[in-house]
């Protein structure tokens, strides 16, 4: 129908353009999206790369009915104002911010642009919405919620003797901020004691990472994109330690932590893009509820890991059709 109406309407504006000089550029001019992302991690580029595939299913074609503009803040929270004020001088129709950080800096653009979130673990809690159901303002996404519950509950079945977590974590981001509040809460009504360790660059979390190590039964990093940019490192220094090492998404599972319980990354870019065209079509940003991905969950482990440090499966995780064996 609307294709229709625009041949009408080019049909009419080339017999015009003989006549008048009638432009025909405002049908033709692609849509523009700026793609930001606070770092370069396995887990944000599978987002922003299924975010595309996705925009291209829903018939936006790169280069010629859409534009995009990638941005990457290199881990610095500063570079992200810069970025997002360069999509606004661009005119973007629509900013798509990848991860807690780089939302909260395009929630400043709100007003001139839509923008649509990305994996923002606590969209509440980092000050987007006011709530999930009715996000408010133009801004809308999608949260991967970390089921911290789970993930150590997982590392007590691998463990029952666990006593002492170490979670180690950036404090200025805050998605690990309220992760380390749920997993606070959740130790201390299981008998675990949380040691914390920051850090809010490699160096510091290298180096944080090592005190914990030693004083603890397992190491806890949430989906925290500053540890996620180091984890092979990190995990290097907790299996010469020879303790397993729990993470908040199955990219760094990949990338050499031990195990998580998390979601398909893959899918919630996907929802993204289908959020964005929701948008593009006109509908309002702060009336589409944050889509929370919580559900379907699987169990990731990473195979070396496991066999290097002689750890054994119960079964009923052996057992789960859930069950996800990294490397295997
Ligand atoms: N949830 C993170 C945030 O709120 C972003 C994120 C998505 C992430 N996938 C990840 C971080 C994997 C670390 C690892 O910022």
């Amino acid at each position: 129908m609307k294709k229709k109406s625009l041949n009408v309407l080019s049909a009419l504006c080339l017999s015009a353009t003989v006549l008048a000089g009638c432009s025909s550029n405002e049908e033709t001019k692609p849509l523009k999206i700026g793609v930001a992302q606070i770092v370069s991690h396995t887990s944000l580029n599978t987002i922003r790369d299924s975010f595309v595939s996705q925009m291209e299913e829903l018939g936006y074609k790169d280069g010629e009915t859409v534009e995009y503009d990638f941005a990457d803040a290199a881990g610095q929270p500063s570079n992200l104002n810069a970025i997002m004020s360069q999509f606004a001088d661009e005119e973007s129709d629509a900013i798509v911010a990848i991860a807690t950080p780089t939302a909260q800096a395009a929630a400043n653009y709100a007003e001139e642009i839509p923008v649509v979130f990305s994996a923002v673990s606590d969209p509440v809690g980092a000050g987007l919405v006011q709530s999930l159901d009715k996000p408010g303002g133009n801004i809308t996404g999608t949260s991967d919620e970390v089921q911290i519950d789970q993930i150590i509950a997982l590392a007590k079945q691998v463990n029952p003797d666990l006593k002492t977590l170490g979670f180690l974590y950036n404090a200025g981001e805050a998605n690990s901020v309220s992760n380390l509040k749920k997993a606070k809460e959740y130790c201390s009504a299981n008998g675990i004691e949380l040691i914390e360790g920051t850090g809010k660059d490699m160096t510091e979390l290298q180096s944080s990472a090592s005190v914990l190590a030693e004083k603890v039964d397992a190491m806890f990093s949430p989906n925290d994109n500053t540890v996620a940019s180091g984890m092979a490192a990190l995990s290097k220094i907790a299996l010469d330690a020879k303790i397993p090492y729990y993470v908040g998404a199955d990219s760094m599972v990949q990338d050499g932590g031990f195990a998580t319980v998390g979601i398909n990354y893959e899918e919630l870019g996907r929802e993204t893009a289908n959020m964005v065209d929701e948008i593009l079509k006109g509908e309002k940003a702060g009336d589409i509820p944050v889509k929370v991905f919580k559900d379907g969950l699987n169990i990731y482990v990473n195979k070396a890991y496991m066999d290097q440090l002689n750890i054994t499966l119960p079964d009923e995780i052996k057992d789960d059709d859930n069950l996800i064996m990294i490397g295997e």
